[in-house]
């Protein structure tokens, strides 16, 4: 695990540590057409609404939700490759939307992005030395008068790869070497920042933990930042110091690994926590099952108040005239936008351990909440 730098988690805005990305109220909408001819505007997807966080250096965020919350939209704003409809995105406290020329040119190096699928983010026909090396092409003086090839099996030898299999083909390579091509070629610009989006998701449990401790041990050693989006709540646990976790377009709960995973206070975040896949099955009835009802609202036209009422057990009038925000409230510790904000202990009796994929039984406190 890197180094915990955010335990007390106050929330948001909290100017300790070395801020490195400063986000505050992006949002994203996508314009609808309808039309042949003349296409017209009809309405918007919201797909980031209103977004804040920040990260810190060294640090790994991690950002859950169901598909089509907008995770991947926030990765690709936070990557200067989306430009936001409204809001703020600081690199080292520069907004990225002021960038240009060199400026502009830095930034693009300081932040990479690995994908969720190895094999069709590489290019089959080329080999993993070009592949790896391409960055250079762009940005030629990041390799300086280091010799490409060497540079570029050095890298490979830092992801766990072989450095003479340089002039394979990525077909030649399983998933998980795939991903630590990717990996290689993230680390070739030297940057601050990587964007991880679901990098682990289509890989085998086995393999998505030494794909996960490989993260982890970058990151120690090169001082990365991650921004780590994922589906999967028990990756997101065991390599986050901090979760955000969003639901169609808003982050919803806010806080470090202890706060979203042993104190969480939205009912989103305890479904999707009830929802974590359990191994052994012996441990299965040592949790709370949360079954969510209905299906994500279209984020075209979300649910007016707050938009998880549609599906929430807890909804009152007030969640569907009044939005609540995401702010600390007085039954919780970290940042909850839930007007009923309240501390659930749903995962009590189950703990998984992704690094070595087994699980153990934990005291369970017998808090007594209601399960459903
Ligand atoms: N370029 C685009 N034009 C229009 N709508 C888009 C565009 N990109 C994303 N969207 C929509 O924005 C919403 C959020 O998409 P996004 O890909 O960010 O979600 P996600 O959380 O990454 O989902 P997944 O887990 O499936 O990858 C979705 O409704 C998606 O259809
Ligand atoms: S604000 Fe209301 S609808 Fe939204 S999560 Fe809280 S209780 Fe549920
Ligand atoms: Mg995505």
């Amino acid at each position: 695990m890197s180094t915990r730098l955010a335990q007390q988690g106050s929330g948001l805005g909290r100017d300790d540590g070395d801020v490195v990305l400063q986000v505050t109220d992006v949002k994203k909408y996508f314009p609808v057409k309808k039309g042949i001819v003349f296409q017209r505007t009809v309405g918007h997807v919201q797909a980031v609404d209103g977004v804040s966080l920040e990260l810190r250096r060294g640090e790994t965020l991690g950002v859950v939700g169901e598909s089509g919350c907008g995770k991947s939209t926030l990765g690709r704003l936070l990557m200067g490759l989306e430009r936001p409809t409204s809001g703020s995105i600081k690199l080292n406290g520069r907004e990225i939307a002021d960038l240009k020329g060199p400026e502009l040119r830095k930034m693009r190096r300081n932040i990479q992005i690995v994908l969720q699928d190895p094999y069709s983010s590489l290019d089959p026909r080329m080999t993993v030395g070009d592949i790896v090396g391409e960055p250079y092409d762009v940005h030629p003086d990041a390799l300086g008068d280091r010799d490409r090839r060497t540079t570029v099996q050095e890298l490979l030898d830092v992801v766990g790869l072989d450095p003479s299999h340089v002039n394979r083909y990525p077909h030649q390579f399983s998933g998980g070497q795939r991903q630590r091509i990717g990996i290689a070629r993230a680390l070739a610009l030297k940057p601050e920042i990587i964007v991880c989006d679901e990098p682990v998701s289509a890989l085998d449990v086995s393999v998505q933990a030494q794909v996960v401790n490989l993260f982890e041990q970058l990151q120690q050693e090169f001082g990365l930042s991650y921004v780590f989006i994922a589906h999967d709540l028990s990756v997101v646990r065991h390599i986050s110091d901090r979760v955000l976790v969003m639901y169609l377009g808003k982050g919803v709960e806010y806080g470090t690994e202890d706060q979203i995973y042993e104190h969480p206070t939205h009912p989103y975040t305890q479904a999707l926590l009830s929802a974590v896949s359990v191994p052994d099955p012996r441990l299965r009835n040592h949790r709370d099952h949360i079954v969510l009802e209905g299906d994500v609202p279209s984020p075209v036209d979300p649910p007016s108040g707050c938009r998880f009422r549609t599906r929430c057990w807890k909804a009152e009038d007030i969640c569907a005239t009044d939005e609540p925000m995401l702010v600390i409230r007085d039954a919780a510790a970290h940042p909850s936008a839930c007007h009923f904000a309240t501390e659930r202990d749903v995962v009590h009796a189950l703990r998984r351990d992704v690094r070595t994929g087994g699980s153990h039984v934990v005291e369970h406190d017998g808090d007594g909440a209601a399960s459903r």
